[in-house]
């Protein structure tokens, strides 16, 4: 370690435990890592502490609709996020979680020390309450039609059709998404942080170079209204951490949260020999930086500071927000496929392409960063296989085939070496400042300098004239140590190509200070294809695997009024829904089929034809009270040959199955034949 070696803390925001990471949750994951490694590769101290967000009524009531524990659920899904961090190449130090003893002890101990300092005050007040559930519910959790445009369907906080923001209590018939009951309001007792105690603090504090301009201009129109107190309990029955002293309140997920970032950093020091304190406390020489979406930067700028402020601890040196991540311009859409779970991508592309299109579109700025999905294929190919691994391979057959896979001696010129280093100060100060946009370009740069140098020299001719073979040892040899200098510069951002190029280079892990050295009369190893070209294929697979996946989430995560009900499946459009020809069918004969406990044969009679149909509806009917009445089937239907015959349509019927079965009868005056549409 050098000796102006910092001491730096980093965290990523805490993803919630109720569902899995997405790609917009890995833009966050991957700006902080590059950083953080950035950090470690210049040889700073650099700790990288996260957690799951494991508290909340939508967890708790997750887990009611999966039927499990809300300790199970979260457990689950600490290892998925877990294992798609990972497979990501996110390398945290610490990943904890919100619902543990470090978290419990800080929680309670903030709210002792604000408490005690008298920045808790308590008031009656009076909320949404379901009176089925028997609890209180939150803004999400509340659906009606908008005050302002009457849109149906809308959630209690905003309107998605005109953007208007509105208490619930506005709401024009609302229900509750837990039951379908209408809310009543209630009064309960709840505790108060008293934020506008922190008001002048907070008014220096944002504007002392903490945090970024557009935030601060945000942040100011709450601090020039006046900051209201904020509400940081919740009645049971909640997910959560209950409050001392105060049996059947607990503190809201928000108060938990935050303080998670102490909580797994704690864990951290119990497992490394550190000293909390030292990088906590109100003079800590320590740097601290969160990375954030601009959506949480409220949390983060204003209560969380006060929150430390107010407690006695240090508060942190920057936060650091980022924009929302967009796919091919617009919002991710689960009907699109555009809402790519991680492990979706996985399956399908290799995690380091995204890894550099998020670097070579992320700035120090709050805008929202595209995914542009034919400029990510094109982009990937262009400059990662295109130039940086290409380098690589047009000067490495030569060196393993023609030199016996040694490097020659000495260069006969390093200037192109040089050029690299004197650029490495540049791309620091941007990796530093997080304009990893300009380092990738930067990169690039060098990279096609190289390109172009190879290009001149045309190793490729020189190799069938004996006499040049020593400048074709010589152009490979400063080829590849351009190419090892490039794989330093990237290493932040491709961590798993490093790893592989260092094993082709034959070298002991790179750091930043190696950029200075050459790599001369040195052995390198065989040379394997570093990285593939992306083929669009394989992106579109990704889109497909993704509306799929999302019907099977759909299913877990709707929030059904009674669990028997099943979520509304994938969107169909208005030809799909054309093609089905249903008709009115008199059930003229119906009787059990031999060796199966399901299915009744049925004559139908539609009319001008009669149909044989076999109905999984058995458990549910005795034959003979099905003849004479009318249904519903579809008749159109391409035939299906089972093993008792040939089924030529379906009946309708309500019902999960087995004897929860119910047929649809038409209302009198339906006759057999008639069109159902
Ligand atoms: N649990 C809270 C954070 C608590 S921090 C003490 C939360 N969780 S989250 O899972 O919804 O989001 C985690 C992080 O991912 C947040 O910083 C959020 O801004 C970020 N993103 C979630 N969706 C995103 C995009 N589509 N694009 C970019 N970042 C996104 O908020
Ligand atoms: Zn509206």
């Amino acid at each position: 370690m050098s000796s102006d070696s910092r001491k730096i803390v980093v965290t990523s925001a805490l993803p919630y435990a109720n569902g899995p990471i997405h790609i917009g949750h890995m833009l966050e994951y991957v700006q902080t890592d590059i950083w953080v490694r950035f950090q470690k590769l210049r040889g700073h101290e650099c700790i990288y502490v996260c957690a799951d967000d494991a508290h909340g009524t939508p967890i708790m009531l997750r887990a009611q609709a999966e039927g499990i524990t809300p300790e199970s659920l979260i457990e689950r899904m600490q290892q998925e996020h877990l294992a798609d961090f990972s497979d990501f190449g996110v390398d945290f130090d610490n990943y904890h979680s919100t619902h543990s003893p470090e978290n419990q002890h800080y929680s309670e101990l903030i709210y002792q020390r604000l408490k005690e300092a008298g920045h808790v005050r308590t008031e009656v007040i009076s909320q949404a309450y379901d009176p089925k559930a028997e609890m209180f519910l939150p803004d999400r959790f509340i659906k009606g039609e908008c005050p302002n445009c009457g849109k149906a369907d809308q959630y209690g906080d905003n309107c998605e059709n005109c953007g208007a923001t509105y208490a619930p209590t506005d709401l024009i018939n609302p229900v509750s998404v837990v039951t379908g009951e209408t809310p009543i309001e209630k009064d309960s007792e709840q505790y108060f942080f008293k934020v506008s105690d922190f008001e002048d603090m907070l008014k220096k504090w944002t504007r002392a170079g903490h945090i970024q301009k557009e935030i601060a201009n945000k942040m100011d129109e709450w601090l020039e209204d006046g900051l209201k107190d904020w509400d940081i309990s919740r009645n049971a029955p909640y997910w959560g951490f209950e409050i001392p002293d105060a049996p059947g309140k607990y503190f809201y997920v928000w108060l938990d949260a935050p303080i998670g970032y102490l909580a797994s950093f704690k864990n951290w020091c119990d497992h490394n020999d550190h000293n909390f304190d030292d990088y906590w406390q109100v003079d800590s020489e320590a740097e601290l930086y969160h990375f954030i979406g601009k959506d949480i930067a409220r949390f983060h700028t204003l209560f969380f500071p006060a929150m430390l402020h107010g407690a006695g601890f240090r508060r942190p040196s920057a936060v650091y927000c980022h924009g929302f991540l967009t796919v091919d311009g617009q919002k991710m859409s689960k009907s699109r496929g555009t809402f790519i779970m991680a492990r979706t991508y996985l399956q399908h592309l290799n995690p380091e392409y995204l890894r550099y299109y998020f670097a070579a579109k992320l700035g120090p700025g709050v805008e929202d960063i595209d995914l542009s999905l034919d400029d990510f294929c094109a982009r990937v190919n262009s400059d990662l296989v295109g130039k940086v691994v290409n380098i690589a391979s047009r000067c490495a057959g030569f060196i393993n085939k023609r030199f016996e896979g040694k490097l020659a001696a000495s260069m006969s010129d390093d200037s192109l070496n040089q050029q690299y280093l004197d650029a490495s100060s540049i791309i620091a100060d941007a990796y530093e400042n997080r304009e990893f946009g300009k380092a990738m370009r930067e990169i690039m740069a060098l990279a096609d300098r190289a390109n172009q140098f190879i290009d001149e020299k045309q190793p490729w001719v020189g190799i069938k004239h004996e006499a040049r073979h020593g400048e074709v040892h010589d152009v490979c040899t400063i080829g590849i140590n351009c190419f090892r200098q490039l794989i330093i510069l990237l290493k932040p951002v491709l961590p798993k190509l490093a790893e592989q190029a260092e094993s082709f280079l034959n070298v002991n892990p790179l750091n930043w200070n190696d950029l200075g050295n050459h790599l001369l009369d040195h052995a390198v190893n065989r040379f394997k294809p570093l990285m593939t070209r992306i083929d669009r294929v394989y992106i579109d697979k990704m889109i497909e695997a993704s509306k799929e996946a999302e019907a099977r989430e759909k299913k877990i995560t709707s929030q059904n009024r009674d669990s028997s009900i099943e979520a509304i499946d994938t969107e169909i459009n208005y030809d799909d829904f054309a093609k089905l020809d249903f008709r009115i069918a008199r059930i003229v004969e119906a009787k059990r089929v031999e060796k199966s406990d399901k299915l009744l044969q049925l004559t139908l009679d539609i009319g001008n034809e009669t149909r044989n149909v076999f109905a999984g509806i058995s458990g549910a009917y005795e034959p003979t009270t099905l003849e004479g009445k009318l249904t519903v089937m579809v008749a159109n239907l391409a035939p299906r040959k089972m093993r008792f015959g040939i089924s030529e349509g379906m009946v309708l019927a309500a019902g999960s199955g087995d004897k929860e079965i119910y047929i649809l009868e038409p209302d009198e005056g339906a006759k057999p034949g008639m069109r159902v549409r």
